[in-house]
């Protein structure tokens, strides 16, 4: 499948059988600016990990155009089909997975928070752990380190991982090496670093501590493309 990054944690994974758009932060995005326009996204799913502007973002305007099935925890499809008509949505929970006919869909913990534009409650955050062609990718979603994700390394055996390195709201650079060091993948893109000033990070000093510890990983620009 391919990876194709548009800055923050906006990205895409295209496969035989479909395009899967996840949390489609354009408009206002300082990193997708000139690299992608909502427009051009016609994703036949859109997975969101939590409710915050910076995931949820074009996410309602792609859907409704597109027509795409949104996948996201249970406050977020409501908020789809209430607010915006789009009844077309799968809602899952922490935990849960789901079968579809390109692969299969884990929706993972994430310790974060998740609230709508507006102060809304949002649910729980989540990551989501794909499984398609025999690959496995996890996106972390917004999040610190956590334990379990021993379990995931052990479950899925990733291949990718796109774990936030740019702190303040999330894991900075030497949480998401630990998180490398749980989930054991064989390649990990950061995400969510140096969009806007609080989450600005040294990317070299990242590159260099991966490399200390054994694990590879790729930095993607905006536009950048992935194939595993
Ligand atoms: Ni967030
Ligand atoms: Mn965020």
């Amino acid at each position: 499948m391919k990876l194709v990054y548009f800055g923050h944690s906006a990205f895409q994974l295209e496969t035989g059988g479909a395009t899967l758009l996840v949390d489609p932060w354009i408009t206002g995005n300082p990193r997708a600016e000139g690299v992608i326009s909502p427009d051009e996204l016609n994703p036949d799913v859109i997975f969101l990990t939590h409710a915050h502007e910076d995931h949820l973002g074009d996410a309602p305007e792609i859907a409704k155009r597109s027509g795409a099935l949104v996948v996201s925890n249970f406050e977020i499809t409501s908020y789809f089909s209430r607010e915006h008509g789009h009844d077309h949505v799968l809602a899952m929970n922490t935990g849960g997975a789901w079968t579809f006919d390109w692969g299969k869909v884990h929706q993972t913990y994430a310790r974060h928070s998740s609230s709508f534009p507006d102060g809304g409650y949002g649910g729980n955050p989540n990551g989501f752990v794909f499984e398609i062609e025999g690959k496995s990718a996890y996106a972390a979603g917004d999040t610190c380190a956590f334990a379990e994700m021993e379990w995931i390394g052990d479950d899925f055996e990733p291949d990718l991982a796109l774990l936030p390195i740019g702190d303040c709201f999330t894991s900075g650079i030497r949480d998401a090496v630990r998180a490398a060091g749980l989930l054991r993948p064989d390649l990990t893109v950061p995400v969510h670093y140096n969009t806007f000033p609080p989450i600005e990070v040294d990317v070299s000093q990242w590159e260099q501590l991966m490399d200390e510890a054994g694990f590879a990983t790729r930095v993607l620009e905006p536009g950048g493309v992935l194939e595993i």
